[in-house]
């Protein structure tokens, strides 16, 4: 075999044996690169007589041809097996079961679902939602709802106070939603209806308290609201939120410096059972603070006291929330355990209306 023969059978052959692209490229260098065998042979034809060079020429430059058309031929090959092998790799099991979508697992806090319920019911009176800041001046927290310097009523609060600033003023952790009565009647005319839900902070831990905890509380101004809208709209309320017919209350008269007169509601329960059910019974449950909104607080957002009036009222939504659906302990509320949640919470494509049901 000549020489020639001899080198072509080597190359096709190294060419067949190479079992990844990488090894075929090094036959490929080796054979046809700068200093490749095949590359070195041509090069000797610039050296030839005529007539040598008519014969070995084709002979050299088909060498060549073969060679490269091996290796591309090779090439091919190769990566047409690596495709074929990674989508084997890649086949899906389509008969294995399906897993809940993370709207399916998850769950909805009961405070997050109370706080939805809440709003469903006042939306559906016409009330629109408002909210504020959790931290606030002492200005809105007090000043403004006619809590007078110094008064005892700041100390019932338990205030948690952030270090004074270099002017001296205090920031705290808002102690109650009322401030955003302030916020609301500061930033738009009456008539005004909203509903106003959010985080709360007092300094005070045991089991039916925590230091953050969550209210609710409702402001109506216009020329004419009075105490007989407010027990209507309590009483609604009411019969919405615990999803039962007829609800008793009963007014008490109480005290906040930011209304006059101001009220306690209580509302009707049975608590003979072990758990509390309205409606019906003779125990008494406090769910409320309200009252017709003080004149000064009118004249502190630039209303006329003798043009305007309405009510305000708050609820700890912890609380009836607890009520609802029987969760004993407060302090569980803000505990993160998930199995807790998933016992307790909701499912989040379940969301409360009226029309579609509250709580199922
Ligand atoms: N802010 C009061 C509290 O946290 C609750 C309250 C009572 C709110 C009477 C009101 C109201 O708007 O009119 O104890």
């Amino acid at each position: 075999m000549s020489d020639l023969k001899k080198l072509e059978a080597e190359l096709l052959g190294a060419v067949a044996a190479a079992g990844d692209e990488a090894a075929l490229e090094a036959v490929r260098v080796a054979a046809l690169g700068k200093k490749g065998s095949v590359s070195e042979l041509l090069k000797t034809l610039g050296a030839m007589t005529p007539v040598e060079r008519k014969e070995k020429g084709p002979l050299i430059n088909g060498l060549k041809d073969k060679v490269t058309e091996a290796i591309t031929a090779r090439r091919d090959a190769l990566r047409k097996a690596a495709m074929r092998q990674q989508l084997a790799a890649d086949t899906v099991d389509v008969t294995l079961p399906v897993r809940a979508a993370p709207a399916e697992r998850g769950r909805i806090h009961p405070v997050s679902q109370v706080i939805d319920e809440i709003t469903a019911i006042f939306a559906d009176m016409g009330f629109a939602v408002a909210e504020g800041p959790d931290i606030e001046t002492d200005f809105y927290n007090f000043t403004a709802l006619n809590f007078p310097p110094d008064h005892p009523a700041r100390d019932m609060h338990d205030t948690f106070f952030f270090n004074p600033k270099p002017d001296g003023e205090r920031l705290l952790l808002r102690t109650h939603t009322s401030p955003v009565q302030i916020r609301t009647m500061q930033a738009q005319k009456p008539p005004i209806k909203v509903v106003i839900p959010g985080r709360t902070y007092r300094c005070d831990s045991d089991q039916t308290h925590t230091p953050m905890f969550h209210q609710v509380e409702g402001l109506v101004i216009d020329k004419s609201s009075h105490l007989g809208h407010l027990k209507w709209i309590l009483a609604e309320f009411c019969k919405a939120f615990f999803e039962v017919d007829d609800v008793k209350m009963r007014f008490r008269p109480s005290f906040f410096p930011f209304t006059e007169p101001s009220m306690e509601v209580d509302i009707q329960c049975d608590r003979s059972g072990g758990e509390v059910r309205f409606g019906e019974g003779n125990d008494w449950l406090e769910i409320l603070g309200c009252g017709m909104v003080h004149p000064n607080v009118l004249r502190n957002v630039g209303l006329d006291p003798d043009e305007y009036q309405g009510f305000a009222w708050g609820m700890g939504i912890d609380r009836i929330a607890m009520l609802k659906y029987g969760m004993p302990d407060l302090r569980a509320f803000f505990e993160a355990d998930v199995r807790w949640l998933r016992h307790y919470g909701f499912r989040p494509l379940d969301f409360p209306t009226l029309a579609g049901g509250l709580s199922i």
